[in-house]
């Protein structure tokens, strides 16, 4: 008898922690938080850049579904996998919302300075 409690009282929390998870939009405000508190700028950069040793991440990050599935079962000897204890579905919804968000640099033919450059001379 308590077993069958148990298990509606487990189904039921696991019916709402889902339905949490679907409910919120994405922020991407959110995501940029949890991208630095988690950890993933160490190796990826605060604007997923990379060089830290990590792949480029933004702009044009990866599809959500192919993002989380790397974050969540990566067999990579240098990038640990994330648990949903760690990092919920919510969370990896807003990382990937602030990485969409990171826009592209500027071309170097838009920027005037770069423009019109002559060679000069070393100076010795
Ligand atoms: C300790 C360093 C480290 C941390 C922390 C880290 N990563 Fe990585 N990540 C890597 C490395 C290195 C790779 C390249 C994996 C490989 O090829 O072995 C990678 C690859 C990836 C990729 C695949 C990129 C591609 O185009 O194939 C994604 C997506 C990614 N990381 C997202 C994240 C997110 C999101 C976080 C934070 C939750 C994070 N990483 C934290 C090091 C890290």
């Amino acid at each position: 008898m308590y077993r069958i409690a148990y298990i509606v009282a487990a189904a039921a929390l696991v019916v709402t922690t889902a339905a949490s998870a679907a409910d919120r939009a994405p922020s991407v405000a959110r995501g940029k938080a949890t991208y630095l508190r988690v950890g993933c700028f160490e190796c990826h950069g605060t604007q997923g850049q990379g060089g830290g040793g990590g792949a480029t991440l933004a702009p044009n990050p990866l599809p959500e579904e192919a993002l989380s599935n790397f974050v969540r079962n990566t067999t990579s000897f240098r990038m640990p996998a994330y648990s949903p204890a760690v990092l919920t579905d919510g969370d990896l919804a807003d990382i990937h919302a602030y990485l969409s968000s990171i826009p592209k640099a500027p071309s170097p033919d838009s920027i005037a300075i770069l423009k019109n450059l002559t060679p000069t001379k070393p100076t010795k």
